[in-house]
């Protein structure tokens, strides 16, 4: 009806009145007139112009129609597209607040593994990780395994996160896996020191390697009997290492192990390093999902090792600097902190295969006596735990009056086919470079399983020849490399641990390894792994690289690991770089606290003594943690470009994974 009142008022009528007239007239006039007929063509085709101009006008009308109707829609669409966004919105900012409570808690960052491969699941853990807040150790034991999120801060960079199409769930996982020392270990690499051709360059006490016997190793490396060419060194070995290693690796280990008889070359298993050997032994002894037992801190390697191959994940017995309970030294490894970590786990439902010990220890630098290496193995015989030992630093005992127990040379294992150790040339001979590690196993179903996963972590057969003349060759070993080598390591960690009883900084006094284990606490604003991070980050940007305590998972905020085993002109510039930054650190801190005189507690502070570093109060956090909130909101930024997130994270989907943040979210939305 619109329709045609509309097309009166544009059309006019007279044209039809003229043309009826016309015809009335010509009915009554017999006679034709050539005007007429005239008038009479006009007046039609006036009249079928008229009728096609009123389709084309009731056309575009429709047209217009339509185009209202798909208007009305798209808005309707976007209506409910921006409730979408809105709600999505909303769930962050739930996060947001819920990350707040936490760190107002002081809450710790988490310390478990995943469960699964599961991307989504990965990446909405590392979403939601507490990623620091203070070193509130009770709190952060006390909170269910299954509640602690994934701590990946040091191995993920949420930021980073951004599904790639090409890869598996498992591939992305490994894509975005960063190690923990990976950021440092780049940022080495593109700027290394070097004495003549980039002296402003990073000085690196960050890598665990011995830099102090190149010398010695280069020159053995290049002796003649090293040089052997033969078929069978070229061609496809056993896949646990050539028979000829394998029994010279058994004699190495009966004569330095001290072991109570020799041991045997079909126990042995070589392959290229000690971190393969974690993720085969993880793989052989766990199912995904289920755990390994570990002391914090730890080198942190494993965690990798364990966890991209073998999808294993680690529990950890939190160690810590005071010294309570049954315990003598800081950082003390007991039988009952073992107990509580594996019945904490088990009551959460979490499965834990074996325990995995480091002697001597990284970071530590503890070495194990035999009665405390005894508890440990009835300890996991106990519980039926695998033991996988690690002593890759059993040669890197520098002081005489320290002396390293291993696991092979001890009268009696309390159970030898649950006993598996292993060791690499990387620490002792200072070449880790070269990937070599070994196994030593009495189980022939655990060494057949490591043996099949062998074949992707072979080690040529030229090596497997040096190697070989390397360890038979006694003589040099005991001799010259040793002594240079043990006389080498002592020296410079007296030069370093001289200089941090200058500077004042507590340290763990210890004789294995090359690292010293030092408290920076006092040099925290806070008792944060963000304020950590950040002393972490100004070493860095004053050409030193060290290693932070979140890198081995240490509960306290505040402790960093020198690598020592270095020539003394890059000690010097390194710890002069190390004195700069702390020395500053000390005047900001001291006008900060003029200003603000509520934030340090000296009464918590360490102190040192020559041998160990006593802490006479635990530093408890002042202030709470910030929140990892720009790592959300970088996480935020990178889903929204992601349209693919944005398809698959519905409110109807939200309202069925969190049905109370949906129900608020409703109820403000209708009050709107
Ligand atoms: C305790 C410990 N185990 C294993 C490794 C890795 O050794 P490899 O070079 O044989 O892979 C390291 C390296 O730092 C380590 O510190």
């Amino acid at each position: 009806m619109a329709n045609s009142s509309r097309i009166q008022n544009v059309v006019p009528r007279p044209g039809f009145s003229a043309l009826h007239r016309l015809r009335k007239k010509r009915k009554g006039q017999r006679v034709k007139d050539p005007l007429d007929d005239l008038l009479l063509k006009t007046l039609t085709s006036q009249r079928a112009m008229e009728e096609r101009f009123l389709q084309m006008e009731e056309r575009r009308f429709q047209r217009d129609l339509d185009v209202e109707e798909r208007r009305m829609q798209l808005e309707q669409r976007r209506f409910e597209l921006e409730r979408e966004h809105e709600f999505r919105m909303f769930n962050v900012f739930a996060q947001m607040l819920s990350i707040l409570k936490q760190s107002h808690s002081g809450s710790s960052s988490s310390l478990a593994m995943p469960r699964g491969l599961d991307f989504s699941q990965a990446l909405s853990e590392i979403a939601g990780m507490g990623g620091g807040g203070g070193g509130d150790l009770q709190e952060l034991r006390a909170r269910p395994l299954t509640e602690r999120r994934v701590d990946m801060h040091g191995f993920c960079n949420p930021g980073d996160f951004q599904r790639s199409p090409y890869l598996s769930a498992r591939g992305n996982i490994a894509n975005v896996f960063r190690g923990s020392t990976e950021e440092g270990y780049k940022a080495y690499h593109a700027d290394k020191y070097d004495e003549d051709k980039n002296p402003n360059g990073i000085i690196n006490f960050g890598t665990s390697e011995n830099k102090l016997c190149f010398d010695l190793m280069s020159k053995r490396l290049t002796q003649t009997d090293m040089n052997l060419m033969e078929p069978p060194l070229l061609q496809y070995p056993d896949w646990k290492g050539h028979m000829f290693l394998r029994e010279e690796v058994a004699r190495f280990l009966t004569y330095y192990c001290k072991a109570p008889a020799p041991l045997k070359a079909e126990n042995v298993i070589v392959l290229n390093g000690c971190g393969s050997l974690f993720s085969a032994l993880a793989t052989v002894l766990c199912d995904p999902g289920e755990a390994v037992l570990i002391a914090t801190p730890f080198y942190g390697g494993i965690t990798q090792s364990v966890f991209l191959y073998g999808n294993v994940k680690l529990v950890y017995a939190y160690l810590d600097s005071k010294i309570t309970g049954t315990s003598t030294r800081p950082f003390q490894l007991t039988v009952e902190k073992l107990e509580k970590a594996l019945q904490d786990a088990r009551a959460e439902g979490v499965t834990v295969r074996a325990l995995i010990l480091l002697n001597p220890q990284n970071p530590l630098g503890d070495i194990y006596s035999l009665s405390e290496l005894r508890d440990y193995l009835e300890f996991a015989k106990r519980h039926e735990l695998h033991v996988i030992v690690d002593e890759i630093y059993m040669l890197s005992v520098f002081d005489e009056s320290a002396t390293f127990h291993s696991v092979l040379g001890m009268d009696r294992l309390p159970d030898p086919q649950r006993t598996h150790v292993m060791w690499g040339i990387s620490k002792d001979f200072a070449v880790s470079g070269i990937r070599f590690g070994t196994l030593y196993t009495e189980n022939q179903d655990v060494a057949n399983a490591v043996g099949s996963l062998c074949y992707f972590h072979g080690v040529c057969g030229p090596v497997q020849h040096k190697v070989a003349q390397l360890l038979r060759d006694r003589d040099w070993i005991n001799q010259v490399y040793l002594r240079a080598n043990h006389a080498r390591l002592k020296a410079a960690h007296t030069y370093v641990t001289d200089e941090l009883k200058t500077l004042g900084v507590p340290f763990l006094n210890r004789n294995a390894g090359f690292f010293v284990w030092i408290d920076f606490r006092k040099y925290l604003r806070t008792g944060t792994f963000e304020e950590e991070m950040l002393l972490w980050r100004r070493f860095l940007d004053n050409k030193v690289l060290l290693s932070c305590g979140k890198a081995f998972e240490c509960s306290e905020p505040g402790w960093f690991r020198i690598i020592f085993a270095d020539k003394t002109h890059r000690l010097q510039l390194g710890m002069q770089r190390i004195r700069k930054v702390l020395e500053e650190r000390e005047q900001e801190i001291l006008a900060e606290e003029k200003e603000q005189p509520c934030q340090s507690d000296q009464d918590g502070k360490a102190d040192s003594t020559d041998e160990v570093i006593f802490v006479s109060r635990h530093q408890e956090p002042t202030c709470a943690g910030s929140s990892n909130l720009g790592d959300l909101i970088g996480l935020l930024q990178q889903q929204m470009r992601s349209s693919d997130w944005l398809q698959k994270n519905t409110a109807e989907q939200f309202a069925q994974e969190k049905p109370e943040i949906y129900d608020v979210f409703s109820k403000l939305v209708g009050k709107q």
